[in-house]
C-alpha cells in the first residue's frame, strides 16, 4: 500500500474529504498517516501519534500528500520537500500552485485526458480547481467537449461555505438576529408588514450586526464582490472562471473567453450560477439538453418548468449530494446562438473534495 499523508483533515474541506474517502472505502486501499500542523506526537484518530506537518523529512517519507491545509501552509513546506528531493505526489484543496506550469488542475470526469497526459509525463503537483469553476465545468462539459462554446457569461449565486466555516456560522447568526429583532412583530397577525421591514433595516444596520467575516449583512442581502481586486474592476474569484476553466480543459493555447460577476448570497454551502453561453451555431434546446446531460453521470437535466425548477434546481435539493442539476434551459431572445441555463452543485463535494478523492484513487490504482 502506499503512504498517503494527510494533513488538514479536521477542517471543513478535509472532514468531507474524511467521510468521502470512508465511505468509498478509499481508506483501505492507502496507508494513511495523520498529520497536523499543531498537534504533532497527540493520538490520531487510527491511534497512531500525529506527525508534524512541518516536519519536511516526515512528509518526504510519503508516497503521496495530501493537503486541506491551506494556501499558507503549501507555500511554507513545498519548496523545502521539492528541494529534499521528493518526487512523490502532491495532491491540495489551496489554490497556491493551480497556475503553475507543472501542476495540474483536476477534475477528472472533465478532463481526465489532461491528467493522463500529465501522470505520463511525470507531473507531481496535482491541485483541485475553484470551487464556482469545477462547478460551471462539471454542468457545462458537454457543450464544451461538443466545441459549442464561443464565449460563456456565468452570473454566479455563492454560499457562505466559499468563504469558510467561520462565514456559514455567521450567516446564520446574521439570520437568527433579524429574526430574533423582529419576532414579537412577526407573530402578531395584524402587524404590519412595513413595520417587520423596519426592524429588518434598522437590525441589519446596527453597529453590532454580525458581520466579522462578511464585512456587511449576507442575510437579507447580497454582496456582489468575492475576494480581492485583480485588475480593470475585476475580482479574483471572476478572473478564475476564465484562467482556471481554459488550464482544467487543456485549452491554454486558445482559451475560450470566459468572464462574469460573481455574488454571494445566503445559501450555505452550494453555489448556483446562472450562464449565458454564445453558441458557436444554432442547436435546438432538445439537442443541447441532450449534450448538457452526455457531460457525466451526475449532471441531472431538469425540464424548464416551475415545478420542476422549485423541486431541484436548488442548494436546498443539491446540498449534500453529489447532483450538479443543470436546468432553465432555453434560448433568450438576443438570437438563436445564446443559451441561458441554471446550475447548482454542492461546494464543499465536487467544488472541493471530490476532485482530491478521485485523483487518490486514480494515483492508488
Ligand atoms: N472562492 C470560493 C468562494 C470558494 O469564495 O466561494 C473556493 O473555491
Amino acid at each position: 500500500k502506499q503512504k498517503v499523508g494527510l494533513v488538514g483533515w479536521r477542517g471543513m474541506v478535509g472532514s468531507v474529504l474524511m467521510s468521502r474517502l470512508e465511505a468509498c472505502g478509499d481508506l483501505d486501499a492507502i496507508d494513511a498517516y495523520y498529520f497536523s500542523t499543531s498537534q504533532g506526537g497527540e493520538a490520531g484518530p487510527d491511534g497512531r501519534p500525529l506527525l508534524d506537518a512541518t516536519d519536511v523529512k516526515a512528509l518526504a517519507d510519503m508516497d503521496i500528500v495530501v493537503s486541506c491545509q491551506g494556501g499558507d501552509y503549501t507555500k511554507q513546506v513545498i519548496t523545502d520537500l521539492r528541494a529534499s528531493g521528493w518526487d512523490g505526489y502532491w495532491l491540495d484543496a489551496a489554490s497556491a500552485l493551480r497556475m503553475q506550469d507543472d501542476s495540474v488542475i483536476i477534475l477528472d470526469p472533465v478532463n481526465r485526458h489532461v491528467i493522463d497526459r500529465a501522470l505520463d509525463s511525470g507531473v507531481r503537483t496535482y491541485v483541485g480547481g475553484n470551487c464556482t469553476v469545477s462547478l460551471m465545468l462539471m454542468g457545462l462539459i458537454g457543450l464544451f467537449r461538443e466545441d459549442l462554446v464561443e464565449w460563456a457569461n456565468p452570473t454566479t449565486y455563492q454560499a457562505a461555505s466559499g468563504g469558510g466555516a467561520r462565514h456559514m456560522r455567521e450567516l446564520l447568526q446574521q439570520m437568527g438576529r433579524l429574526h430574533n429583532d423582529c419576532r414579537e412583530l412577526l407573530d402578531d397577525p395584524a402587524s404590519a408588514i412595513l413595520d417587520i421591514d423596519q426592524k429588518v433595516i434598522t437590525s441589519m444596520q446596527a453597529p453590532d450586526f454580525p458581520v466579522e467575516c462578511f464585512s456587511t449583512p449576507l442575510a437579507g442581502s447580497v454582496i456582489p464582490w468575492i475576494d480581492s481586486l485583480v485588475a480593470n474592476g475585476q475580482t479574483r474569484e471572476e478572473w478564475k472562471a476564465g484562467a482556471e476553466a481554459n488550464k482544467i480543459l487543456g485549452n491554454t493555447q486558445r482559451p475560450i473567453p470566459i468572464d462574469g460577476l460573481c455574488v454571494r448570497v445566503g445559501a450555505m454551502r452550494s453555489h448556483s450560477q446562472s450562464v449565458t453561453v454564445k453558441l458557436k451555431k444554432g442547436v435546438s434546446v432538445r439537442a443541447l439538453e441532450d449534450i448538457v446531460a452526455s457531460g457525466n453521470e451526475w449532471v441531472e437535466v431538469i425540464e424548464n418548468t416551475p415545478e420542476a425548477t422549485r423541486a431541484r434546481l436548488t442548494p436546498a435539493y443539491a446540498s449534500g449530494s453529489l447532483k450538479i442539476p443543470v436546468g432553465r434551459i432555453r434560448k433568450l431572445s438576443l438570437g438563436d446562438e445564446y443559451l441561458s441555463l441554471f446550475t447548482v452543485g454542492d461546494q464543499l463535494l465536487w467544488g472541493a473534495a471530490e476532485p482530491l478523492r478521485r485523483m487518490l484513487a486514480i494515483l492508488v490504482g
